[in-house]
């Protein structure tokens, strides 16, 4: 009976399969030690499941890998350009189109044209390379999202929502000269994941088209936004994802795109606008930091394998099961009273550190003694979603405290089995067992800039046995 069969099945079957294994107790013990107990450095051997990032670690389909084989290498003017081009007019509906290595490619190529020293970006909850890319240009990043998002169990459909009136207080106090442009982040990664509404999109654009001020979509999850917009928001479930990905679109100026979120390839980006005037100003900084306009630090296969993948990730079936199998992971570990943040986000599990360790206090960075401790009962890996990554205050020098201290389980696309995922619930309860005993951690090592991929720790009291 049709409509009986679970929506969130796998619309694919696995034809290649990379094995992997889970290394004992003892070498994981050495292995996080030898990674200054932080996860990010441990090598990816050395884990058994690994929800470090949804981002570049997707399984390509058999027609991407075909795309590959037929990537022009051609230095300008290359043809798997042009499709990559015609995939960008066609689903997401950007006449110009400068591809980039990957996401944070795209924002350095934009925010160079457009930032100048002083500016303020308005975002809801930038994500960490946006805001380092805004601050490297000595801008500043203020976060808009409305203050639901704050509550990490606050049931509501649009979490990633921008408080308009806080918007407009901005925008009254700086003015065009001061905003270049405001970055929506959909779905928002540092937010949870959680979507933002095609109501609060059109509502933004229409008070940034008041003051002049421009609009920018990072896109990373675009469709995983519109699948949630299709399931959760009044009046849009008779419409297509294409649909409401073009509906999507009209509220921007222009888009920064990572498309190893929801173009499902292992790199690349572009940036997309239909203002001539923008892609002329970028266009000389994609040549200079990227390479040509036709490739931006991308070989022609990599173009094909993007253009095939931004089709697939736009598959009604396909999102249908990608956000089916994230809210599965959430829902049991919810079923097994973990503290999750809720609702379950598009790419993500976030587990909520305040209430899983209350006992160490932000500043001794809970979230990366979680991860350590899950690495060590299970070979899994987590990432830190919470002061570690919100880096210091530019002005103070201190840390600053994440609204939410967060721990995020990321899926990679159609990588995981759903068994899998039971195994990662098992592993969480393991360390919520053992929570009483986890020590925080303190700085040994700490870089200047996007300081959690390479910080180094040790225990702050006493060493885990
Ligand atoms: C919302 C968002 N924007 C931008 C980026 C940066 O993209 P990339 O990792 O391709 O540089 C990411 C990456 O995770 C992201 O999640």
């Amino acid at each position: 009976m049709p409509g009986e069969i679970p929506v969130d099945a796998e619309p694919f079957k696995i034809k290649m399969v990379e094995p992997i294994r889970i290394p004992s107790k003892a070498e994981r013990k050495r292995c996080l030690e030898e990674a200054g107990l932080n996860v990010f450095l441990v090598k990816g051997k050395d884990i058994y499941i690994d929800l470090l990032t949804d981002s570049g670690t997707g399984a390509m389909s058999d027609r991407q890998w075909a795309g590959l084989m037929m990537g022009d290498e051609t230095y300008a003017g290359s043809r798997s350009f042009y499709k990559l081009e015609s995939a960008v007019r066609d689903i997401l509906g950007f006449e110009y189109i400068l591809p980039c290595h990957q996401g944070r490619g795209a924002e350095n190529v934009l925010h160079t044209a457009l930032i100048k020293e002083g500016d303020v970006v308005p975002g809801n909850t930038h994500f960490d390379t946006t805001k380092a890319h805004i601050e490297h240009k000595r801008g500043r990043a203020v976060d808009c999202t409305i203050p639901e998002a704050a509550d990490p169990y606050y049931d509501h459909p649009f979490k990633g929502n921008l408080d308009l009136e806080k918007l407009e207080s901005y925008y009254r106090e700086y003015g065009k000269e001061r905003i270049p442009f405001i970055v929506v982040t959909a779905t928002c990664n540092s937010g949870g994941g959680q979507p933002v509404s095609m109501e609060n999109m059109r509502a933004v654009k229409r008070l940034s088209e008041k003051y002049g001020i421009r609009v920018c979509l990072d896109g990373a999850r675009y469709a995983e936004n519109c699948h949630f917009i299709k399931m959760r928001e009044p009046g849009m479930k008779d419409r297509s994802i294409r649909e409401l990905v073009r509906m999507q679109s009209e509220c921007f100026d222009m888009m920064t795109m990572s498309a190893k979120k929801d173009a499902i390839v292992n790199i690349g980006g572009f940036v997309a606008t239909n203002h001539a005037e923008i892609y002329d100003r970028i266009k000389n900084f994609g040549i200079l930091f990227e390479g040509f306009v036709t490739y931006g630090g991308l070989a022609g296969r990599d173009l094909e394998a993007i253009a095939v993948g931004l089709y697939e990730g736009v598959e009604e079936d396909y999102l249908a099961y990608r956000i089916g199998h994230v809210r599965y992971l959430g829902e049991k570990l919810k079923e097994a009273g973990m503290p999750v943040l809720w609702p379950p986000g598009g790419h993500a599990i976030y587990l909520d550190m305040k209430k899983f360790l209350p006992h160490i206090p932000q500043d001794r960075f809970p979230g990366m003694a979680f991860c350590a401790h899950l690495y060590l009962e299970s070979g899994v890996r987590g990432v830190e979603i919470g002061t570690l990554l919100n880096g210091r205050d530019p002005d103070t020098g201190e840390n600053r405290p994440a609204t939410l201290e967060l721990v995020r389980l990321t899926i990679p696309r159609r990588v995981y089995t759903y068994r899998h995922l039971d195994y990662v619930v098992e592993a969480v309860k393991r360390v919520w067992d053992i929570r009483e005993n986890i020590r925080g951690f303190e700085l040994t090592y700490e870089p200047p800039v996007l300081r959690h991929f390479t910080a180094k720790f040790r225990w702050a009291d006493q060493s885990p046995e």
